[in-house]
């Protein structure tokens, strides 16, 4: 087998004008502002036959087509495969004409959406083209079950497919390590030390070897026990998990090997010693890289069967397909000692909302993954949202090994309800942050704000997500039975921006171009023992604005100091953070962790910094390529952590194939440009050399378009004023809002701009804090990032909010139980029971109204009916069963409107009831004339 990724030709939407393409390639990603666009492709190659097919065979080999594709060669049609994630391959040699120039001609029908995230489009992963002779073994037909004996040694076991046309043939194996079928002494495969051996099959007819080939493997016992969890080579092994999508940000879905070391090799620093491929199968080099560097891999099929998620998506080819897929999937990777588990499936609503069809689909689904791993090498596994509710539950108790999404909770109640299941979370966290952006105060979770940013202080929680991922961390570890975690997300991937609708995820805890966010240090305190401590967030505020200061660290104490001077000892006594609020003052701030001896241990420092005087870069090669990190320093030499100026980079001697600052919001090119933004002091340019070159990289910021990096707030009275850094910034587009701490907007006043809009003033009305918020938008619509300071308005009284405005959900005065945040400052309902939801301090004036209309954003399409009451939840009086049926749509809000039984009127108070998640973006009565 070997690589046949040159030479390829592509066109778009027709079969002509050809451009030369790199394999692996994805044609979606030169575009940043067009990523899920449908359309067809080609590809093309040519290539001569130099000898007769008389006595040999030809196959083509894709590792991965995104997706539906047909193979034809000199016009003749070959094949198809429909699922973009598995590998398939071709018999091409009736199609070819010897001493001749032949062409294969691959085309794709990429229909969208077809996913939840960004899949990318094309050969996006290696082509290989296989040759043999007439005999032979089939690709993935080498099945090697390495057993352990009683004296300690291994020898392994082997089943072999091969084809040889009728003739009889034999197989002979040997480990080429020990030039038998026997290892002594073994070297296992482990985390620590991923040994691999090889196993070379002969194929022999009338003595003769006629196909030879190498199969890695390696030697490890797995074992998963009900009440302690898993088992590598005896030894108990908390899974320290992330789940990871394919993409590879600036590189899109195009395959590249020393990214994906880079991506695992930053994970490694975590902490991190497993990976859940979500939701799919990956490439092959990942493997093979999981393999060599010592990742436990839980393999994945799919996130739906027969029920789809997406217009376009594989559910569409399930029936047909699902056994070639199944075959594929197990068969490349059933010899890898990295795979520990099978999992057949994400959130797969089969299994809940079609339950008998959900438990027949997964019992067909077990037969296959069995019928291509006989020996186990791997059990089954299932990652489920729907772990509440028994049709799941009775598919996992088939399974017995459960993976649980975002449902905690539940473990201890079913590990004393199924004492055989395996218990692990398949999928945790699901909190959302941007690097370097940071909301105040600590204590307000908010999910979305007006930067389109999610606040990196772990502030901003989904409504399905952990509300603490401190608490996440430690409850898994002293929980003696769960196998562990895989949190969502390691690295931040293309889509689903997760609350808002821009480019790529804020789940992860690396950005898109591999920067670690802040929680990457909180997790790597709970998952590393080498000391470690890290404080957040930089250091640049406006003097005298209360600061929230987090410290992470995996020692028993730390302390913080600022500017010399003790702040305190903390002892976070077996927990991660130690947090700390102070009025910013600038300077340097200092945080020491201590062993339980008092002994200093290791520290960090991070100092306040000045406007951008020099731009520095740091390129690292991983392999072929370079990933060049540039920042930005001020005159003292401090990063600049909050710059964003636009950059220039020139290599010379190899090429710059992608751009990427992890900035969500940044709709501008990865590729094919010189030139971006730096997002809160930093940018990735990765690059490619020419080949035996060393590139030369220089970096130049641009001095057209200085974006403001900060702006100082200070007041006095209700008077604010804004000062801009840089002064000689190319903006001056500030925008002032008067909101609550969450952001809504306050009924407490309102705000005068100045006309050169570098002042504010407050008019108060009614008395309780204000924010007055003040962001810039650096030449967008909404702010780029924004500051606030804050007022205590007195002497003005008590007002009540007015239900012919919107009435944010964010502004409920209480409910039954702690409710989760909502998009768009709205609030979200629990998944089960009751969620009563209350609204007080109404003042519907003497007239009233009857009809209101609420924003609801269902996480389920099923119709479901919710209770609105009039009152307090003490002493309600019901006003309508309103029912809902307009499905869900992913973070949209639809509007509903009902009639009510009786009209509201004067100063009152209602509340809904809720017994499913549902977010509430809030409601707004009719007003009549
Ligand atoms: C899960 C899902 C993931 C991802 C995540 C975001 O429910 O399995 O694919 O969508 O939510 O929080």
């Amino acid at each position: 087998m070997r690589l046949f990724n040159d030479g390829w030709h592509f066109a778009k939407n027709a079969s002509e004008n050809f451009i030369p393409v790199e394999i692996p390639h994805d044609w979606l990603i030169g575009d940043v502002n067009n990523l899920y666009e449908a359309g067809l492709g080609f590809y093309k190659k040519n290539f001569y036959a130099d000898s007769s097919f008389e006595d040999r065979r030809i196959f083509i080999r894709f590792d991965g087509v995104m997706m539906d594709c047909r193979l034809y060669v000199n016009d003749r049609i070959v094949g198809e495969w429909k699922y973009g994630y598995t590998a398939f391959e071709f018999d091409i040699t009736d199609y070819l004409v010897a001493f001749d120039e032949n062409t294969l001609l691959l085309e794709i029908n990429y229909k969208s959406p077809c996913s939840r995230w960004y899949t990318g489009a094309g050969i996006y992963r290696d082509v290989f083209l296989v040759e043999k002779g007439l005999a032979y073994f089939l690709s993935d037909g080498i099945y090697i079950t390495p057993k352990k004996q009683n004296d300690g040694s291994w020898v392994v076991d082997v089943t072999a497919e091969a084809e040889a046309n009728g003739q009889s043939y034999e197989t002979r194996h040997q480990i080429v390590e020990t030039g038998s079928m026997v290892v002594r002494n073994a070297s296992l495969w482990d985390i620590d030390s991923p040994h691999l051996y090889h196993l070379k099959s002969e194929l022999l007819i009338d003595g003769i070897v006629v196909d030879s080939v190498i199969t890695r493997f390696g030697l490890r016992e797995i074992d998963f026990k009900s009440d302690k969890g898993f088992f590598l080579n005896n030894r108990n092994l908390k899974l320290k998990g992330v789940c990871l999508h394919h993409d590879l940000g600036a590189l899109g879905a195009a395959v590249h090997k020393d990214a994906i070391v880079r991506q695992l090799l930053i994970l490694r620093e975590m902490g991190v010693n497993a990976i859940r491929t979500a939701h799919n199968p990956p490439a092959r080099v990942f493997m093979e890289l999981c393999d060599e560097m010592g990742f436990l891999v839980l393999s994945e099929l799919l996130d739906m069967w027969r029920l789809p998620k997406n217009e376009y998506d594989y559910a569409r080819f399930f029936d047909e397909w699902i056994e070639r897929d199944v075959a594929s999937w197990i068969r490349r990777d059933r010899n890898c000692p990295s795979v520990i588990m099978w999992s057949i499936g994400n959130e797969i609503q089969d299994t809940h909302a079609d339950a008998s069809h959900g438990e027949a689909t997964l019992r067909s689904l077990v037969k296959m993954v069995r019928e291509h791993d006989p020996g186990n090498h791997a059990p089954i596994t299932l990652c489920s949202n729907y772990m509440l509710w028994e049709n799941t539950q009775k598919c996992m108790d088939i399974l017995k090994i459960a993976g649980y999404n975002y449902t905690e909770q539940l473990y201890d109640e079913h590990h004393a309800a199924f004492p055989d299941w395996v218990i692990y979370g398949s999928e945790t966290f699901s909190t959302t942050q941007s690097r370097g952006v940071y909301h105040f105060p600590l204590s307000k979770p908010v999910l979305a704000d007006d930067d389109k940013q999610c606040s990196a202080l772990g502030n901003c929680t989904t409504s399905w997500g952990t509300q603490d991922i401190e608490e996440c961390l430690l409850a898994d570890i002293d929980n003696h039975y769960s196998m562990g975690q895989f949190i969502w997300a390691g690295h931040d991937y293309i889509g689903e921006p997760t609350p808002y609708h821009t480019k790529s995820s804020y789940l992860g805890h690396i950005d898109t171009a591999g920067f670690p966010k802040d929680s990457y240090y909180i997790i790597k305190a709970a998952w590393t023992d080498e000391p470690m401590v890290h404080v957040f967030p930089y250091w640049d505020f406006s003097p005298g604005q209360p600061i929230d200061i987090r410290v992470c660290t995996n020692m028993p104490k730390v302390e913080l100091l600022l500017n010399g001077e003790s702040l305190g000892v903390r002892e976070p006594e077996g927990r991660l953070i130690a947090d700390w609020c102070i009025p910013y003052e600038p300077g340097e701030l200092r945080a020491v962790a201590y062993d339980i001896n008092d002994n200093a241990i290791i520290e960090t420092v991070r100092c306040s910094f000045g406007d951008v005087d020099e731009i520095k870069w740091d390129a690292k090669p991983v392999g072929e390529l370079i990933f060049a990190a540039i920042s930005a320093v001020d005159k003292d030499g401090n990063p600049v952590e909050n710059a964003s100026n636009r950059v220039y980079i020139d290599v010379k001697n190899g090429e710059l194939i992608g751009l990427d600052n992890g900035d969500s919001t940044d709709l501008e090119q990865y590729q094919g440009t010189d030139n971006r933004r730096l997002f809160n002091g930093k940018l990735l340019a990765v690059i490619k050399p020419h080949k035996d070159k060393i590139p030369d990289i220089s970096v130049r910021v641009c001095n057209k378009d200085i974006p403001i990096r900060k702006i100082e707030l200070t007041s006095s009275g209700y008077e604010i004023k804004a000062e801009i850094f840089p002064a000689n910034a190319t903006y001056s587009d500030l925008q002032w809002r008067l909101t609550d701490v969450g952001g809504i907007d306050s009924h407490l006043g309102e705000i005068k701009i100045s006309p050169d809009s570098l002042s504010a003033k407050v008019i108060p009305t009614a008395d309780g804090d204000v924010y007055i918020r003040c962001g810039a938008g650096n030449g967008r619509e909404y702010v780029a990032f924004y500051t606030h300071i804050i007022k205590t308005i007195t002497g003005f009284g008590h007002s009540f909010l007015n239900p012919y405005e919107f009435i944010s959900g964010g502004l409920y005065s209480n409910s039954n139980v702690v409710l989760t945040n909502g998009n768009e400052r709205g609030v979200a309902t629990l998944q089960d029971g009751d969620s009563i939801v209350c609204f007080s301090g109404l003042d519907f004036g003497d007239n009233g109204s009857d009809e209101v209309t609420f924003g609801l954003f269902p996480l389920s399409n099923e119709p479901f009916t919710f209770e609105i009451w009039e009152g307090d939840s003490q002493s309600g009086k019901h006003l309508l069963d309103a029912y809902y049926d307009k499905g869900s749509t992913w973070n949209t809000y639809i509007n509903v409107t009902y009639k009510l039984s009786r009209r509201l009127v004067g100063v009152t108070a209602f509340y809904v009831v809720f017994k499913q998640k549902v977010h509430i973006k809030g409601f707004q009565f009719t007003k009549d004339n």
